[in-house]
């Protein structure tokens, strides 16, 4: 299978399974991307890491219903696989495993994979069962694929850690590896979602990325309580049009909030400009993709 040319397309479980075990007959390892498509550099720089990490890599493309509440927008969600394939092959995806609903859930899911404590916090809060969606997709989709490695973004950190935990937890043989946020030159995370915003609500929408690096800023000159870390953000967010619905400074392991921030606490932001809802975070210290834009 070549590198940096037209993937190998499977659109089924048994197809998938064919093209793993002629991996396996050959002895490479395997790195896996899951995604839900809509392409961006984002979804690339994972595809990257994991070519770096494996000998090759399988990036999937799934609108997962299962993780998406009634109110929101699992029906416009951007699809269009002729250019995700185009894109993940330019980048050296070998496979692209693009199932159906049907393929992925021929009948209605009755075992899910139940996150706990993690998902009652942040993003759970105002998206219930939305975790559990996430989880047992990829649970299963861990099952199909069976990758070496599997490599998540940062953007997503309440996610990437509840599917770390769920990795350990469940015993999956997968390493799970945590890669940084791919940004627009003005600080915005990409995002799929970022399609909707328009040109007013881009500009506000950058006011998520300029608040966590005015929080590392102040963190860095030593203030180090969240409330008033977690005010400046908010300020930002606010005078630019945001609607905001969390921000928090967060242990990174176990999520829980912290009264007084430490070197590696992690602020993480949710907000909504007009329709759109957004997220980000950023770690108070350390290496930031705040400062290391891409595209
Ligand atoms: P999706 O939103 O398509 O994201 C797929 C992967 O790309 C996730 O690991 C996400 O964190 C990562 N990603 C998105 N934007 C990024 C950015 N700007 N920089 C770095 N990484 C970025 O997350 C999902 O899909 C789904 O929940 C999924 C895990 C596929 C399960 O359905």
């Amino acid at each position: 299978m070549p590198r940096s040319g037209v993937p190998t397309v499977a659109r089924t479980v048994p197809e998938m399974r064919v093209v793993r075990l002629r991996l396996r007959g050959r002895d490479e390892t395997l790195g896996f991307v899951p995604t839900m498509g809509a392409l961006h550099e984002g979804h690339l720089s994972l595809v990257d890491r994991a070519a770096e990490l494996a000998d090759r890599v399988v990036l999937s493309v799934f609108v997962n219903p299962a993780q998406f509440g009634p109110s929101e927008d699992f029906d416009d969600y951007p699809r269009d696989l002729g250019r995700d394939l185009e894109l993940a092959g330019s980048r050296g995806a070998d496979v692209v495993f693009a199932p159906s609903g049907q393929e992925m859930y021929p009948k209605p899911q009755s075992i899910w994979v139940e996150p706990g404590e993690l998902a009652n916090r942040l993003c759970g809060l105002s998206r219930p069962g939305h975790f559990r969606g996430v989880l047992t997709v990829v649970a299963k989709l861990f099952a199909i694929v069976e990758p070496d490695v599997a490599v998540f973004g940062r953007k997503d950190f309440q996610q990437a850690v509840l599917i770390q935990r769920m990795t350990e937890e469940l015993g999956f043989p997968v390493r799970v590896e945590m890669a940084p946020i791919v940004r627009e030159p003005d600080g915005l995370a990409m995002s799929s979602r970022n399609a909707y915003l328009t040109s007013d609500e881009r500009l506000a929408a950058a006011s998520l990325s300029r608040g966590l690096r005015c929080a590392r800023g102040l963190f860095a000159g030593g203030e180090v309580h969240s409330e008033r870390l977690l005010d400046a953000v908010r300020r930002e967010m606010v005078d630019a049009g945001a609607t905001v619905e969390y921000i928090e400074i967060v242990d990174p392991d176990d999520l829980h909030a912290l009264d007084v921030a430490r070197p590696e606490a992690v602020c993480a932001v949710a907000a909504s400009v007009g329709d759109t809802r957004l997220i980000d975070n950023a770690p108070l210290t350390g290496p930031s993709t705040l400062d290391a834009v891409r595209a």
